[in-house]
């Protein structure tokens, strides 16, 4: 497995979630286990991959710029993250703020898997893909499973 296709497993799964999420309804048992979830998902896949995808290609001036982009993004959806946290989940504006949420991520997800994924394919060696990969999902696998804070939005 290269990095590109370890990182679209949770992409994909993050699309599931939030897609899932603007299908339930108030402060329902469904809606708090799928934005818990998701939440968890988002924070263990940005920590992991901020440090074994962003990192190395932060290194080349060609992917500078982009990468940057890439993790200010992730700050962005903390942020949404946050503010959700400080809402009612019955509230009709919980739903209205969510559905910024998942269009950020749906951007964020096309952005990385269009753009980044092919400056990338071009900056790291074939090695470098694949022993990334094994570090990212490691990594991404205790996050994911630990209760380590990794993100400033998760509550
Ligand atoms: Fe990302």
């Amino acid at each position: 497995m290269n990095i590109f296709e370890a990182l679209r497993i949770s992409h994909d799964t993050q699309r599931a979630l939030a897609t899932q999420i603007l299908q339930t309804q108030g402060d329902s048992p469904e809606r708090n286990r799928l934005y818990r979830e998701l939440k968890h998902e988002l924070a263990a896949h940005a920590a992991a991959e901020e440090r074994w995808f962003y990192s190395p290609l932060i290194d080349h001036d060609e992917s500078m710029a982009q990468s940057r982009h890439g993790m200010a993004e992730h700050h962005e959806m903390d942020k949404l993250v946050d503010e959700l946290n400080s809402m009612e989940m019955s509230s009709s504006g919980w739903l209205a703020h969510f559905k910024k949420l998942h269009h950020k991520v749906y951007h964020h997800l096309e952005d990385e898997e269009h753009a980044i994924f092919q400056l990338a394919g071009k900056v790291l060696t074939e090695k470098q893909k694949t022993d990334l990969a094994k570090s990212y999902e490691e990594e991404f696998v205790n996050f994911r499973l630990g209760q380590m804070p990794i993100s400033s939005a998760e509550s």
